[in-house]
């Protein structure tokens, strides 16, 4: 019994293991990112001054998505089993704060990439020479996650009534799902 106190120190995975986890979350991550923008561009519709822009990087997460559908099969991961929450969740969060005006839709794309461009970043710190191509498609998705933030902040993010309460909501609400999608 006593042995199970004290600290929790998490027992390294396996390469084949630690693939599997990654392609599993991220393939939940842009997954999750393609509905959160279908879910603002529900709201928002064709002819608002945000749509283009937002349609802009949906297509990039859209090419996120697929890569993901095909590493899934290359390596043989596992998806995610909750992959109908995060279709309804993702969508949710989009239309939800789209409802809130375009600065709250762009917290949420701020919050969102904030949070994958960490993740993204700790992911590629973890992979070692053999898994470099990997590493690469990761450094490339980041980099254009970092600029759905830029954009997000250049349109006024930043400027949403209670930001810092929803930024960090979101933020917290991301970092759980992902825990979530690691796991299961
Ligand atoms: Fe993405
Ligand atoms: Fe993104």
């Amino acid at each position: 019994m006593s042995k199970m106190k004290g600290k929790h120190v998490p027992s390294p995975l396996s390469r084949e293991a630690l693939l599997d986890r990654i392609i599993r979350v991220d393939h939940a991550g842009e997954y999750g990112a393609v509905r959160i923008y279908e879910g603002q561009l529900a709201v928002f519709g064709d002819n608002h001054p945000m749509s283009s822009t937002i349609k802009h990087m949906k297509e990039q997460e859209d090419v996120h998505l697929e890569r993901f559908n095909k590493l899934i099969r290359d390596y043989n991961a596992r998806p995610t089993l909750i992959t109908p929450l995060w279709h309804m969740a993702g969508f949710a969060l989009g239309a939800g704060t789209a409802l809130l005006g375009t600065k709250a839709a762009m917290a949420c794309t701020e919050a969102v990439e904030e949070v994958i461009d960490k993740h993204y970043a700790e992911q590629i710190d973890s992979l070692d020479e053999k898994d470099r191509t990997l590493a690469e498609t990761l450094e490339k998705f980041r980099q254009e996650e970092v600029e759905h933030k830029q954009i997000a902040i250049d349109n006024g993010a930043q400027e949403t009534p209670g930001h810092g309460l929803l930024y960090g909501a979101i933020k917290l609400g991301v970092k759980a799902v992902i825990k979530v999608a690691e796991r299961i």
